[in-house]
C-alpha cells in the first residue's frame, strides 16, 4: 500500500497529470515493493566497488528504503529527469549525490559527475510504458556502464519481463523474479537482470 508522505503523494499526482507516460503510476512506490527494491540492489552490489545508481528517483520512496537497508549515503547516486521532483529530493535528501538529467543518457551522466564505477543500477523507470527506441537506449546504456557480472534492478506492473525479449538477446542478459508484491498499487514483480562477466 502507499506509505509516501501526503506532501509526496500529492507531488507525484501533480507530475503524472504533467506526464502520465513518463511517470508510470500515479502514486509513489508503496513501502513492501521499496523494500523488495532496496534487498535485491543490496543483494546484487555485494562485494563491487563503486556507487549505486538509481534511476527515476521520483520523490525518494525507493531512495528511502535503500538507505534504510544499509547502502552508504557516499555510494549512491539519484537520476531524476523531472525538474521539480529532482528538486523535492534534493530537498529531503541531503546525502547521495542527486542528478538531474535523462537516464538514457547514463554514461554521459556519470561521467560528467565523477562517477567512474557502478556496483549496481535500480530503476524505477516505466519502462512499459515508453517508446521502444527509447528503452533500448536507456537499457544499452545501463550496460554500458556497468561491469561485467553487475546487475540492473527493475520492477514491473506487468506479467513479462520489464525488459524486452529482444533486447535481453541482444544484451545476453540473464533475468531473475521475485514474488509478486500484491500489496503494492498497482502490485509488481521486482526483477534482477545480469550480464555474465566474460569468460
Ligand atoms: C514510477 S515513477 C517512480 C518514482 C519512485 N522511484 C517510486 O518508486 O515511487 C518513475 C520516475 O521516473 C522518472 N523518469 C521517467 N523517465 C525518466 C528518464 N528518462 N530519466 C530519468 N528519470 C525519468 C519520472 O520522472 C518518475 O519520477
Amino acid at each position: 500500500m502507499p506509505t509516501a508522505e501526503p506532501a509526496a503523494t500529492a507531488l507525484f499526482l501533480k507530475r503524472w497529470l504533467r506526464r502520465p507516460l513518463a511517470m508510470g503510476a500515479v502514486v509513489p512506490s508503496g513501502r513492501l515493493l521499496a523494500e523488495a527494491m532496496a534487498a535485491a540492489t543490496l543483494a546484487a552490489m555485494e562485494g563491487r566497488p563503486g556507487h549505486v545508481v538509481e534511476l527515476g528517483a521520483g520523490t525518494g520512496q525507493v531512495t528511502k528504503a535503500l538507505l534504510a537497508a544499509g547502502i552508504p549515503v557516499q555510494r549512491l547516486a539519484l537520476i531524476e529527469r523531472d525538474h521539480e521532483l529532482a528538486a523535492f529530493l534534493r530537498r529531503h535528501f541531503s546525502g547521495p549525490q542527486i542528478i538531474e538529467g535523462d537516464a538514457a543518457r547514463l554514461p554521459r551522466l556519470l561521467a560528467g559527475h565523477g562517477i567512474a564505477e557502478v556496483a549496481a543500477v535500480v530503476s524505477s523507470l516505466p519502462l512499459l510504458s515508453l517508446p521502444a527506441e527509447i528503452v533500448n537506449g536507456i537499457v544499452q546504456g545501463v550496460f554500458e556502464a556497468l561491469p561485467g557480472g553487475a546487475a540492473l534492478v527493475q520492477f514491473t506492473y506487468g506479467p513479462s519481463p520489464p525488459v524486452p525479449r529482444g533486447l535481453r538477446e541482444s544484451l545476453r542478459l540473464e533475468g531473475v523474479s521475485g514474488r509478486r508484491i500484491w500489496r503494492n498499487v498497482p502490485p509488481a514483480v521486482v526483477w534482477t537482470f545480469r550480464r555474465p562477466a566474460a569468460a
